[in-house]
């Protein structure tokens, strides 16, 4: 293969990335909050009941905003059950995904366990079956100081201290017809404007997220968006969007393609929230938050069948998925002047990079190219410039065989690069117009036997990141030679500006 060139220039930013691009995603669904975070009954539960060898893992993650409590699961979810003593917490038939909700952990639990972790937390109200006014109920519960109705509740539950969550999601997926409470956008408009006037009313530092279209295949795409907005406001600090993908033709190469549909669903959205801007002459915009997202295709389990702790959509993950994780990640720093947060969907056992079962865990692909990319998250993004062979993908277009972002942070340059190839490496020229390339100090990359190769509870370190050092620096320039299928992240030291 040919070389590929990636120009960069230290004066060509696209913005500061935010490190809440980085969060994950916590759903009562599944496995995921009962056996994954939470279980008092395992081996493994610290003082708190969590699941000490799971959080470990999650560290490595590094991640920021935490969503919760979802997801479907929000959009019925009624928070006051979830507070108060453990014993008192009434048991619900849970509908968004058939299963039994015993409610032992709750606001306060998650709460304990943000903290924990350091993240920030993040809260999707109810505004399907719920009503703004419980909505702005939990807001006093959480941040009012203690003497109120809600806020004295909490203090009784144990925190004095309000819990300042200042991330606020409108509902969820509110345009979806399998949604609890799904109203046309007009309807749901008129209920997401009265709930944030109370919910900012309660505390005016908090920050809101209206839903904005669940997926790019509805017919209301871009609509909803527009008519959701313009009737919110300034009330809207931004707005989301949700995106599964998935290798449904088993076409591996058009499946890699599948960044120039994440960037189109960004850029779209981008064009919307401009749109609403100027025709409501406003100073400002909504940005976006990418509040779930993920690969998931395989695994359609979703009837819990009464059950608690059911095992649904516990989707496998093998190497090709890993670089679309990689290829998401990517378009997201490409995007960091308007993408401002976005949740990994989700983090433990449902659609997620960390399997349980028992007592022991499984690493999956995906874990990686998160870890790789979140540890060198700090700086502004650069426009990466990205010229070299390219293949034409059969519904997702044409695309460079290299996928890659560059963040600059101080005199240190990381750069991402994912080679697409099935079975060429890639020479990869890396230069800095205005600057010289010192060394590589660190790298690590990503691959694997094929692209179906997966880790399983029986050989785990199938697909690993392996140290990656091999670069050559000539003239300020760097080339490396990234192997087929691979995602690979470095770290450059830049030469002191003279
Ligand atoms: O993450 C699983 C589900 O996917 C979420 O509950 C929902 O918002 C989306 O459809």
């Amino acid at each position: 293969m040919e070389t590929t060139t990636l120009a960069l220039h230290t004066q060509f930013q696209i913005g500061k990335v935010d490190p809440r691009i980085f969060g994950g995603f916590l759903e009562h669904i599944g496995r995921a909050v009962y056996q994954g975070v939470y279980d008092p009954t395992s081996a493994h539960a610290d003082a708190n009941g969590f699941r000490s060898d799971v959080l470990s893992a999650l560290r490595r993650l590094n991640m920021t905003a935490l969503r919760y409590p979802g997801g479907n699961f929000a959009s019925g979810y009624h928070w006051i059950d979830g507070t108060g003593p453990c014993d008192k917490r009434p048991t619900i038939r849970e509908l968004a995904w058939q299963s039994r909700e015993p409610n032992h952990f709750g606001t306060d639990e998650y709460i304990q366990l943000a903290r924990q972790m350091n993240w920030t937390p993040m809260i999707t109200v109810n505004l399907g079956t719920g009503t703004p006014e419980e909505a702005r109920n939990w807001v006093e519960y959480c941040n009012a100081p203690a003497g109120t109705r809600y806020s004295d509740l909490r203090a009784a539950n144990g925190s004095v201290a309000p819990h300042a969550v200042k991330l606020w999601c409108l509902g969820n997926e509110m345009d979806g017809p399998w949604q609890l409470g799904h109203v046309p956008a007009d309807q749901y408009a008129i209920r997401a404007q009265q709930a944030a006037k109370m919910m900012k009313d309660v505390d005016k530092s908090i920050e809101l997220v209206a839903c904005g279209s669940c997926t790019t295949g509805l017919p209301t795409y871009m609509e909803w968006d527009r008519q959701v907005l313009e009737y919110i406001g300034d009330l809207a600090d931004y707005v989301s969007l949700h995106r599964y993908v998935g290798n449904r033709a088993n076409d591996t190469l058009d499946y890699l393609a599948i960044t120039n549909s994440i960037d189109r669903q960004i850029e779209e959205m981008d064009a919307m929230c401009r749109f609403v801007q100027a025709k409501r002459r406003s100073p400002k915009r909504a940005d976006l938050c990418f509040d779930e997202w993920n690969v998931w295709y395989k695994n359609h389990q979703t009837d819990g069948e009464g059950k608690f702790a059911p095992h649904l959509i516990e989707e496998e993950y093998n190497l090709e998925d890993a670089l679309v994780v990689a290829g998401f990640l990517n378009s997201f720093i490409r995007h960091a002047d308007v993408l401002k947060i976005a949740n990994l969907a989700q983090i433990v056992n449902v659609i997620a990079p960390i399997l349980t079962r028992g007592d022991a865990m499984l690493l999956q692909s995906i874990f990686y190219p998160f870890e790789m990319f979140s540890r060198r998250r700090e700086g502004i993004s650069l426009q990466p410039i990205v010229a070299g062979p390219a293949y034409e993908g059969k519904t997702n277009g044409r695309v460079n065989y290299i996928d890659a972002s560059a963040i600059l942070d101080g005199d240190r340059l990381h750069v991402f690069a994912t080679n697409r190839s099935l079975g060429e490496f890639a020479r990869v020229q890396i230069q800095v117009a205005d600057r010289k390339i010192a060394a590589l100090e660190r790298g690590e990359s990503l691959t694997g036997p094929h692209a179906q190769a997966a880790n399983t509870f029986e050989q785990p370190n199938v697909v690993q990141p392996q140290p990656f050092s091999d670069a050559q620096i000539l003239d300020g320039r760097a080339e490396v030679k990234l192997a087929p299928l691979s995602v690979t992240a470095l770290t450059f030291r830049l030469d002191a500006v003279e």
